[in-house]
């Protein structure tokens, strides 16, 4: 029987525990924002796709910039039948290979070093978190419409434009994510790309201080899960 053939469950735990396991980005570019996914996000935006969506298990997925192959070896793990991952940087792209050889999903994943523009075919389901134009304006647009032009499913992360305390307070009540509405600007943005937006789910996301312009030894913030589907004409 196929290795995704049979719907199996995996705990969201276990989901956390294999991504920790992997390896993060070494040495972290600022300009390429070379953050590593924290394992919580990763297993929260999985979970939802394959659980709840049904993009995973089975699916081609593309981890666009992948980095060192978090949400791609994840979607892995949890049974996709495909994993292509995409990362400008030739260390990042060594370390998701690395990574890979560390666990027994060789078979189905593919880490490629390049640029997102170059990417061509249909896979079922991009999964990305892109910089967020903190460095280089709006450069999670590009990803966007990368996303749309090669798959139906799309799970994106995206910095929540306008943190208040009332947000913040549901969301460290609620667990760490609540539904929200999107932002107008992203949607008409997707709109524009052929996308509709399904849903969004705020998180809080809290990474080591990396850079040396961070003042703090941690810095946590809220990120937006964009669930975005191709509209057909
Ligand atoms: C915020 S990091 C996320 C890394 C990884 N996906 C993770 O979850 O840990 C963004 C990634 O996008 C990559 N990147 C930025 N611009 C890119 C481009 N034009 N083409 C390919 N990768 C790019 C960076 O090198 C970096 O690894």
């Amino acid at each position: 029987m196929d290795r995704y053939a049979q719907k199996r469950i995996i705990r969201k735990l276990d989901l956390e525990l294999f991504v920790a396991s992997l390896q993060p980005q070494p040495n972290p570019q600022v300009h390429l924002e070379q953050y590593t996914t924290p394992e919580d996000i990763v297993a929260n935006l999985l979970y939802i796709a394959a659980y709840t969506r049904d993009d995973i298990l089975g699916r081609s997925v593309l981890d666009l910039g992948c980095g060192t192959g978090r949400l791609g070896l994840g979607a892995a793990f949890l049974g996709a039948a495909e994993v292509v991952g995409v990362d400008i940087d030739p260390v990042a792209i060594k370390v998701a290979q690395r990574n890979t050889q560390k666990t027994a999903l060789s078979d189905c994943v593919h880490w490629v070093n390049g640029d997102i523009a170059a990417v061509q075919g249909r896979f079922d389901t991009v999964v990305q978190n892109p910089p967020f134009g903190v460095q280089r304006r709006c450069a999670d647009q590009a990803f966007l419409i990368k996303a749309l032009e090669v798959a139906h499913r799309v799970y994106s992360i995206h910095n929540h434009p306008q943190v208040d305390a009332s947000l913040l307070r549901l969301l460290k009540a609620s667990g760490g994510v609540i539904q929200v509405l999107p932002s107008p600007f992203l949607v008409g943005f997707i709109t524009k790309c052929g996308g509709g937006v399904t849903a969004v789910y705020s998180m809080l996301m809290t990474i080591p201080k990396m850079f040396t312009f961070h003042q703090k030894l941690k810095h946590t913030f809220v990120i937006d899960l964009y669930i975005i589907e191709k509209q057909t004409m």
